[in-house]
């Protein structure tokens, strides 16, 4: 396995390979888990090669204290995919290399427009994270040329982003989207998880019970006002988290829905926070 560090490393290694090659590529922001490795390991079934990256971007985060939080576990992470998924190569810049002169700002030239999409959910609670995440991924695409990309279900809101992202900038990249890989409990993994104590990481098992529950009450036709209802009770069964915002969206839209057609196909997105951590959780409903 590869590690490469600057851009011009990366540049080099991408020349070098050969033409007519499929490429996988991975995106993440390390303290690495099951979730991360579950796309990884997809992306050595589909593809020729892969390569992973790891990068904790500032200009995706809203919050200070959020970035310097964030977990940063180097070592164990190469570590992990040595052990369980050995890849061709890991990309581990640092800030300067990625955005060098200190150019954290997204600016008008670099900006993607989102229509939008940057602007409901997620990025409402977090304004200029998506704008943030487009811009290190473009950053990637653009440098590593990738046949396909590998994102999360977990993180519903993104995929719509870097879907967008692709097409307008015409990028001949494949997204692949995988599944959300949880913890016994149902709690959606996530690197944020080990910043909760074990009392609270054990007792947010509730979330994915809410989703399910939810998803229950939308299929036996219960109206969506009544739904939130029972959404806000069952938060008071747990005070130590405070709802953030329950959504039921289109899932193609993003747009909030007010009625169920059953000829639809929907998302439930949920994000509280617990101890000073934001997660966020989301279930697909198909259409019948
Ligand atoms: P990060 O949170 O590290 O996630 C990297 C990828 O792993 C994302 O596509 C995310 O959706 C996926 N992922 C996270 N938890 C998962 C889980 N429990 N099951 C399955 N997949 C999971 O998302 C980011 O980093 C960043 O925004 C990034 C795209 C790297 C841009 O900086």
């Amino acid at each position: 396995m590869k590690i490469i560090r600057t851009q011009k490393d990366l540049q080099l290694w991408r020349e070098n390979l050969p033409k007519n090659i499929s490429l996988g590529f991975v995106p993440t922001m390390g303290a690495l888990h099951r979730g991360h490795l579950s796309l990884i390991k997809r992306a050595q079934e589909e593809n020729d090669k892969v390569i992973v990256s790891i990068f904790v971007n500032p200009t995706q985060f809203t919050q200070k204290e959020d970035l310097e939080k964030y977990p940063r576990k180097e070592e164990q992470d190469i570590d992990l995919i040595k052990k369980y998924s050995p890849i061709d190569a890991l990309y581990l810049p640092s800030v300067d290399e990625v955005y060098p002169q200190d150019k954290l700002e997204t600016t008008d030239e670099n900006e993607i427009d989102l229509q939008g999409l940057d602007r409901i959910l997620e990025g409402k609670s977090r304004p200029g994270h998506f704008a943030g995440v487009a811009q290190v991924v473009s950053y990637f695409f653009d440098l590593i040329q990738p046949t396909c990309a590998y994102f999360g279900e977990k993180d519903f809101q993104q995929v719509a982003v870097i879907r967008r992202l692709i097409e307008y900038k015409n990028y001949p990249i494949q997204l692949r989207v995988c599944p959300i890989i949880r913890e016994t409990n149902g709690l959606a993994m996530s690197s944020r998880n080990e910043r909760l104590s074990s009392n609270a990481r054990q007792e947010a098992g509730w979330i994915y019970e809410l989703l399910i529950r939810v998803k229950e009450m939308i299929e036996s036709g219960i109206s969506i006002p009544e739904i939130h209802s029972e959404v806000l009770s069952v938060c008071k069964n747990h005070p130590t988290f405070t709802l953030d915002y329950f959504i039921i969206v289109d899932d193609k839209t993003l747009e909030e829905v007010h009625d169920i057609n059953i000829e639809n196909s929907y998302q439930i997105c949920i994000a509280v926070w617990v101890e000073n951590v934001r997660l966020i959780d989301t279930l697909h409903i198909p259409k019948k």
